[in-house]
């Protein structure tokens, strides 16, 4: 009999809110996600509104997603937003160099995001092009979408259907600076950020816009350092970070079938996510000690190789429970680090990477992940409260990983929510919290888990893995005592 984790749970007053933003997506002109996943055209004979899929749109308000970002990735630094603007018959097209170099049309433009933005209830977050864009383009884009008053692109949105503006608050300054977005130096970029920054203005003076630098590729400090270094904190909102649990990006391994040693990989990849945000904002913290500026994770979750016979350019794969153990330990840590990270966008929302939606057609599936989405929707806003234990070890073929990861926090109508997750395929774990300092009455708890590790939820079978109701707990004189499944999370409430 293995020991019992014993938990404590700090009501520490001090404690940071956990940002909703940090339980962002992502929306990228690439393979499926957005033409034949989100936009089917008002024309499909797939239910929609403007062409935009209604059963995307509930599953993601169900969601309660907080921001979606888009163009990209990658193909930010492709586009120019004014082609895809006025009449869809008029728009030309382009090629998607990064994605499967097929012909973008154009015909999912910024009044067809942004509105989609209005019918989900999120906020957009636009990657700006940096890479192959101008200065005068991205301010453009910022007055076009943000202006009420009378200029010449707020006349142009008009001409084009939208009086009102849009209100976008979050702006990525390029992506990828270091790769894609153009294979700058971090001095460079820091340069170029300082440029594009001072003329992306608030047009109404609102203090409402959000400037967020491209950011470090994993464990790239000196990106960081040079970043925070250089650019004044007056035009700097937030500081990207992108991180892929990717066993090796040569042989990526297969989404279902992976070997118990590719699952290992997977993990600890996932969990390097802790080290990764910790040492960052250690970094952010010298040069921004009130910790005014945002670590935005902006790209995260997990790659493998696509899926036999879909083209490899549309990162196109299927998310099982290892996907779900990815979800709820990454967003743990984002949680107990909400101190500075207060964004983030799991890559991505339909049917590329690790998607919450795929879709076959007229068919919809919703994800593992999707339900982790969902089983965590309720630390949004809610106010952190931190946790101190020692985590059980998962050992494989001698290497050991924390096989438990925990987040805890208490939202605005006083009700606590733990988030447990099990990464260990093979152990069940046992914890113990001690809540006699919540004032907890009842506790119910939600699992998620399935037969193998291995398992999916398909097309024909789109339900194999639903959360369910979890009762393996007992609360004895101020102690819950938890019995955490092997390769499972759980989300216990207490009120
Ligand atoms: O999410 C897929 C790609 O990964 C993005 O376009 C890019 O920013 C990153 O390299």
């Amino acid at each position: 009999q293995e020991k019992t984790t014993k938990i404590t749970i700090n009501a520490d007053e001090k404690s940071p809110v956990i940002s909703k933003h940090i339980y962002g997506h992502f929306a990228e002109h690439l393979g499926r996600c957005i033409y034949d996943g989100f936009y089917v055209g008002d024309s499909s004979s797939i239910a929609n509104t403007d062409g935009i899929r209604n059963d995307i749109v509930e599953a993601l308000k169900e969601l309660q997603i907080p921001n979606l970002r888009w163009p990209g990735g990658c193909f930010a630094d492709t586009y120019h937003w004014k082609d895809g603007i006025g009449p869809k018959e008029d728009r030309p097209t382009i090629v998607n160099t990064w994605w499967g170099g097929v012909t973008e049309d154009n015909s999912f433009g910024t009044h067809d995001f942004l509105n989609m933005c209005e019918l989900l209830g999120t906020e957009p977050y636009l990657s700006g092009n940096v890479g192959s864009g101008t200065v005068q383009e991205l301010a453009d884009w910022v007055q076009y979408t943000n202006f009420g008053g009378i200029s010449p692109m707020s006349k142009l949105r008009e001409e084009n259907g939208r009086k009102e503006p849009w209100k976008v608050k979050f702006w990525g300054i390029g992506n990828e600076a270091w790769g894609c977005g153009g294979n700058m130096t971090a001095d460079y970029y820091a340069n170029e950020y300082r440029k594009y920054a001072t003329f992306i203005s608030d047009w109404e003076n609102t203090g409402g816009l959000l400037r967020i630098a491209s950011g470090a590729s994993s464990d790239d400090y000196n990106w960081t350092e040079t970043l925070m270094k250089n650019i004044p904190k007056s035009l700097l909102g937030g500081v990207a970070l992108h991180h892929y649990s990717v066993i090796d990006w040569k042989k990526k391994g297969d989404a279902v079938t992976f070997t118990d040693a590719q699952y290992f990989r997977t993990m600890e990849e996932a969990l390097k996510m802790e080290e990764l945000v910790t040492k960052h904002a250690a970094i952010m913290d010298k040069y921004d000690p009130k910790k005014k500026v945002d670590l935005i994770v902006d790209e995260w979750g997990g790659w493998y190789e696509v899926e036999k016979g879909t083209n490899p350019g549309f990162l196109y794969q299927q998310n099982t429970m290892r996907d779900a153990l990815l979800a709820g330990a990454t967003l743990n840590i984002f949680n107990n680090h909400a101190d500075r990270v207060r964004m983030a966008n799991l890559a991505q929302a339909v049917n590329v990477l690790q998607a919450v939606i795929l879709t076959d057609k007229a068919k919809m599936i919703l994800t593992p992940t999707y339900h982790i989405m969902n089983m965590y929707k309720v630390h949004q806003d809610a106010k952190l409260l931190p946790l101190a234990f020692e985590s059980p070890k998962y050992t494989f073929e001698g290497k050991s990983l924390p096989a438990v990861s925990v987040s805890a926090s208490k939202d605005k109508k006083g009700s606590i929510h733990v988030s447990l997750v099990n990464i260990d395929p093979t152990k069940d774990n046992e914890v113990e919290i001690d809540i006699t300092k919540l004032g907890i009455k009842n506790v119910s708890g939600t699992i998620l888990t399935s037969k193998n590790l291995r398992d999916y939820n398909s097309f024909d079978e789109p339900n194999k893995i639903e959360p369910q109701i979890f009762k393996k707990f007992k609360v004895k004189k101020g102690l819950l005592k938890v019995t955490i499944p092997a390769f499972s999370v759980i989300v216990l409430e207490g009120k």
